[in-house]
């Protein structure tokens, strides 16, 4: 018999491609999703590419009723991945309120519905942004962490905080923080991306949206950084790489053979590339200029994050695989595809 997996936000952008990997890798998916920032035609695409359409029910998890209802009809689930959370850091510094209620609702209504119902893993989307400004490079999961500048950030910092208090006080129960750094690409059949609404945020999709036409220039956030050209560093990581940590992570969960009952790990390259190499590199994939210019540093971006990627490797025998070159093509391909249909 197949392995029951709930996916929260299952829709959204790395929430689907791991669906897709979970699937391909044998697991019954559910997936429950609000589709405040995805659609449902995404269920249509997991199926095109998996031959399998994944159980979905449409659910606001801040309501606990009903997020008790849905998780106790699913209770033989092996594990929760929950991805359900609102990402946009300058939203989350106008409306903070919005994204305490809806990141810190939804994770408690969950784990307290797991819990009720004896579900025995949990593995938590969370980022990098939980190390604030790192003191040295590259960050181990042992670094630091402090408080994130933006209100989303500190969405996760408190919701790891919850975690590691639950898991404390729980019986048979484990969990996984997976700290992403800067996840990019897309999947290679063209039927799954990022939908940024509205203006992205990230540098990626403000790339990809300005060599299409759709933005008029990218604004480079500050030349004046302590790294060797002066734009920040970051570590990109491959959205299917990504994908497949969270496989390797439910696989560990179900076996048990995690030592300890909450563990966290780092899921980046482990390689550093600044804003000027993204461009370059965007320029060399697509043969083509990119219009941009150096403008004001923008607040609370970090010089430099990078992950140290050794725990991921030799605990989850996980790595990542895809070069910046490749990252970028996938992202180039994926917007293309979705010009072409408008
Ligand atoms: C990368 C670099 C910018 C846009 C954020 C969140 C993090 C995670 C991923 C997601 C920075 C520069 C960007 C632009 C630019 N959360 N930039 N012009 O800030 O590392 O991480 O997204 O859900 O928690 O904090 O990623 O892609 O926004 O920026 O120059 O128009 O690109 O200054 O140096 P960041 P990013």
């Amino acid at each position: 018999m197949k392995s029951k997996i709930i996916v929260t936000g299952g829709c959204g952008y790395i929430g689907s491609h791991t669906a897709v990997e979970l699937i391909e890798n044998n697991y019954e998916v559910v997936i429950l999703d609000d589709l405040s920032n995805s659609t449902k035609e995404t269920l249509d695409r997991i199926e095109k590419i998996t031959g399998t359409r994944p159980t979905f029910v449409n659910i606001d998890l801040k309501d606990a009723k009903k997020t008790e209802r849905v998780i106790s009809e699913h209770k033989d689930a092996k594990a929760v991945i929950n991805f359900a959370a609102h990402k946009a850091v300058g939203e989350s510094v106008q409306k903070p309120i919005m994204y305490y209620k809806n990141n810190l609702y939804s994770l408690i209504n969950i784990l307290s519905s797991i819990v009720n119902n004896n579900i025995k893993g949990f593995i938590f989307s969370s980022s990098a942004t939980v190390y604030g400004t790192p003191e040295t490079l590259p960050i181990t999961e042992k670094s630091e962490t402090q408080r994130p500048f933006s209100p989303y950030g500190n969405t996760k910092k408190i919701a790891e905080e919850i975690l590691d208090d639950v898991i404390k006080s729980t019986e048979n129960f484990s969990a996984i923080s997976l700290r992403y750094f800067n996840p990019i690409g897309a999947h290679d059949s063209g039927l799954i991306g990022e939908l940024p609404s509205g203006i992205p945020n990230n540098l990626m999709p403000y790339i990809t949206q300005t060599a299409v036409g759709i933005r008029e220039k990218l604004m480079v956030y500050g030349n004046d950084y302590p790294t060797k050209d002066g734009t920040p560093i970051r570590d990109y990581i491959h959205v299917v790489d990504l994908a497949k940590a969270h496989v390797l992570a439910v696989e560990r969960i179900i076996k048990e053979q995690q030592e300890k009952p909450y563990e966290t790990f780092n899921l980046g390259t482990g390689n550093g590339f600044s804003v000027l190499d993204v461009i370059n590199s965007f320029e060399r994939v697509t043969n083509s200029k990119l219009n941009y210019e150096i403008t004001e540093r923008r607040p609370g971006d970090v010089p430099k994050l990078y992950a140290a990627t050794d725990l991921a490797e030799r605990e989850l025998g996980w790595k990542a695989t895809k070069s910046l070159d490749e990252m970028i093509k996938s992202s180039w391909d994926w917007e293309q595809k979705l010009r072409s249909k408008e």
